[in-house]
């Protein structure tokens, strides 16, 4: 193993969190100088990574420890004064403690921990893709067979299928609902919800038990809600010039079904940037659709989600990873990936983050670049036969992450800089740089995480 790759390893083991003996999870970051409070917190969506590491590994034990221990805080949640409770959701992040008499506590936070209080969405999501890659990789289907598994598995399928606001077949959620967990302005039915949606959609129907009767009417409603969420997201957030022509000849104030611009978008609308950026040929998903408002920034995990697991169908998929190369300067630069493009300055920046001084142009979520995108710009790029994107972006963090001290992000238009807040031995950004190289080895070991494309 290269030295670079077990640097990688050192970071990710001594990340490892032990509760009662049994490794159970990864912190976020090991660095004794975090900012925040938090970063000593095993997080479910930083754990991602790791975990799909640590099953390639044959390490599944972790894994299974994690997906339990996950499970059983979700009674922790406590009763919101005038709320009805909801089937209870799963945490953003647990943290193991130890009490003075020697033992340990486990302390879940479901976001009010979180600075800016936000609801971690993504978090269950993400928690039944890691569920299905634990049950395909160590075929041991003890867990998913398990009956508070599977009560678990419905609620989250439940919470998700009720109708709370929506008009439409997308996820309507609040602002700062998943990775980018601070206020950026994308509340509403942003594109890294829809696609985390799609994949537990998809993998839903083979981790619940369809010999239970239990599950025929959830999973019905989930075979319906897929075939509308599927052609709603192709349809209306994929954007190329045709699109981008047609938008800016829009007749506006159409009344009736047969309207082309159901949603009421006004040309007006289209950022100036976009229209030199989009490049001839290429294209990409829209970060969030509502009525009257398409946000044309380019929100890569988003994207690169709807490659690897098949939402955007194979000719957009091979386009989205054209506009990587196309726009290489924006998107990658000199560490990839960059969380979104392009940033928010002047009083955008002011109006939509309320000022948040992290949030600055070309720093954080606000066009920041974060090594732990390299995986799955890597699988995504696999999945339509761009193995010399997914290695040209490998080299790049390879050559630059150890000697950084593997940040947690970076700044600047190309990612020239260290994040200004960014912590040091961010675990994700380890775990990710192991994974891309198991992925380049070995094509087929998406597949084999449940991660491939659904066609
Ligand atoms: C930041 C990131 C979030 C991540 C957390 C822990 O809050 O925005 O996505 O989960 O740090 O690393």
């Amino acid at each position: 193993m290269s030295d670079v790759l077990s640097q990688a390893y050192e970071v990710l083991n001594k990340a490892k969190v032990y509760y009662e003996g049994r490794a159970v999870g990864t912190i976020a970051s090991n660095d004794p100088n975090a900012p925040a409070d938090n970063y000593a917190d095993c997080f479910v969506r930083d754990f991602v990574p790791s975990a799909f590491v640590f099953l390639l590994d044959g390490d599944t034990e972790i894994v299974r420890n994690f997906l339990q221990i996950i499970l059983t805080l979700r009674d922790q949640q406590a009763e919101q004064e005038g709320h009805q409770m909801l089937p209870r959701v799963m945490p953003a992040s647990f943290r193991v403690t130890f009490r003075e008499d020697g033992g340990q506590d486990v302390h879940a936070d479901f976001g009010d921990r979180a600075i800016g209080r936000v609801a971690p969405v993504d978090s269950m999501m993400w928690w039944l893709v890691i569920l299905a890659a634990y049950t395909r990789v160590s075929g041991d289907d003890s867990l998913v067979r398990d009956d508070e598994v599977q009560r678990g598995i419905r609620m989250i399928m439940n919470i998700c299928l009720r109708d709370h606001f929506e008009v439409f077949p997308t996820l309507l959620v609040p602002d700062a609902s998943f990775m980018i967990d601070r206020r950026m302005g994308v509340y509403g039915h942003p594109l890294e919800i829809q696609s985390l949606f799609y994949a537990i959609l998809n993998v839903g129907r083979e981790l619940l038990d369809a010999d239970d009767p239990d599950c025929h009417p959830v999973l019905e409603q989930m075979a319906k809600r897929l075939d509308l969420l599927t052609d709603y997201v192709r349809r209306f957030y994929w954007l190329d010039l045709a699109r981008l022509n047609d938008i800016h000849r829009y007749r506006t104030e159409v009344f009736g079904h047969d309207s082309n611009n159901q949603l009421n978008i006004y040309p007006e609308s289209i950022p100036e940037w976009v229209v030199d950026w989009l490049p001839d040929e290429a294209g990409y998903l829209v970060g969030n659709l509502g009525p009257g408002r398409m946000d044309f920034r380019f929100f890569s995990l988003g994207n690169l989600l709807a490659v690897m697991f098949g939402l955007a169908e194979r000719n957009h998929s091979e386009r989205i990873m054209q506009v990587f190369e196309t726009r290489w300067d924006s998107l990658i630069g000199t560490m990839p990936v960059k969380i979104c493009y392009p940033a928010m300055e002047g009083q955008e920046w002011h109006l939509s983050t309320g000022s948040d001084p992290k949030n600055t142009p070309w720093s954080y979520h606000n066009g920041g670049n974060w090594p732990t995108l390299l995986w799955p710009f890597v699988a995504a790029a696999l999945a339509v036969g761009r193995e010399d994107l997914a290695r040209r972006s490998y080299e790049l963090a390879f050559n630059r992450l150890p000697g950084d001290r593997w940040p947690e992000y970076y700044d600047g238009r190309s990612g020239r800089f260290i994040g200004r807040r960014a912590n040091y031995n961010q675990t994700w950004s380890a775990a990710s740089l192991i994974l891309a190289q198991k992925f380049l080895d070995d094509p087929e070991a998406v597949q084999r995480l449940a991660l491939g494309r659904a066609e």
